[in-house]
């Protein structure tokens, strides 16, 4: 069962396209991955799943129900976090998570007790005085905690640090065994890839792949850097391989995701003392598509 279903939605802002026909769906269960650079029209994209924007051509559909004439009624089972957080600024952190935990009629103490904990937040401090990270951590608790059945979150780790991303990595994680629908946006393959089960990239207002990270893997290059105790030699024969640079015993080289196993395994013959890999970027990934 489709749990987001978008037909062909078009939405123009005066001169500009923000988005051009695009669809897109989204099964129970799913995690899925929207990813594209600034711009590219992912805000708008979640505004219209919200109801908060209206297509002007195609409709939006979140369970099975019209996202702008239904607007009310889908809100009951959305979590959602902005992408800029603005809070009320003479109210606490706390005062705001009760405040949606109210609206949502569910009040778990406990859960946000832990998610206070686990994501570092002073709950008792006055929104104003919190930095963005701290801004975006009051939203995400908020959703967290409330229990809804999709998720909607937008580039929700731009302002945390490494460490906080991992726990809001653990907590999606988490919502996925209980077999909730989560819609993620990002400008940054790497940190939608783990937790994804579908990707979508979307560029000036078109979506241009779907398909999972397995499928993504023959447009994907990592960037490897390798020292050896002996010489490699005939690197540059090997399949996959590109743009190979050796300064004395360390090379480096670009490598097609799919043939990692096959070229480590060759290296692993000169004695790897160091390995280092960079994982493929967005903009590797649209050079690729459009080589192709
Ligand atoms: N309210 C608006 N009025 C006019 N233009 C808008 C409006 N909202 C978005 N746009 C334009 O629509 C396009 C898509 O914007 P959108 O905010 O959806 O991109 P995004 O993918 O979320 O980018 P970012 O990664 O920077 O958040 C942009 O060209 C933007 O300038
Ligand atoms: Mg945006």
């Amino acid at each position: 069962m489709n749990i987001i279903e978008l037909n062909n939605v078009t939405k123009t802002f005066g001169k500009v396209t923000a988005l051009d026909n695009i669809s897109l769906n989204v099964e129970k269960g799913k995690v899925y991955g929207f990813i594209g650079p600034n711009g590219a029209g992912k805000t708008t994209t979640i505004r219209i799943m919200l109801g908060i924007l209206k297509p002007d051509k195609g409709e939006a559909k979140l369970l099975n129900k019209d996202t702008w004439i239904d607007a009310v009624d889908i809100h009951k089972h959305i979590a959602y976090v902005p992408g800029e957080v603005s809070l009320w600024p003479n109210l606490t952190g706390g005062e705001v998570v009760d405040f949606f935990s109210k609206l949502k009629g569910n009040s778990n103490k406990e859960k946000k007790e832990e998610l206070y904990s686990k994501f570092d937040l002073d709950p008792s401090k006055k929104c104003r005085t919190y930095s963005k990270g701290n801004r975006q951590k009051v939203a995400l608790v908020a959703a967290l905690a409330s229990d809804a059945e999709i998720y909607i979150f937008d580039e929700p780790t731009s302002g945390l640090d490494p460490l906080m991303e991992k726990v809001f990595q653990e907590y999606v994680y988490e919502l996925k065994k209980q077999n909730k629908t989560i819609f993620l946006s990002s400008h940054i393959l790497s940190e939608v890839e783990k937790l994804c089960d579908v990707i979508s990239i979307i560029r000036e207002g078109k979506i241009v792949e779907t398909g999972s990270l397995n499928d993504f893997r023959h447009l994907t290059r990592s960037q490897i850097t390798v020292e050896t105790k002996d010489e490699i030699k005939d690197l540059h024969l090997q399949k996959g391989v590109y743009d190979i640079e050796t300064v004395g015993l360390k090379t480096t080289f670009q490598l097609d995701s799919y043939k990692f196993g096959n070229i480590i395994k060759f290296i692993s013959k000169y004695d790897i003392t160091k390995l280092e890999s960079a994982p493929p970027t967005l903009e590797d990934l649209f050079m690729r598509h459009y080589e192709k």
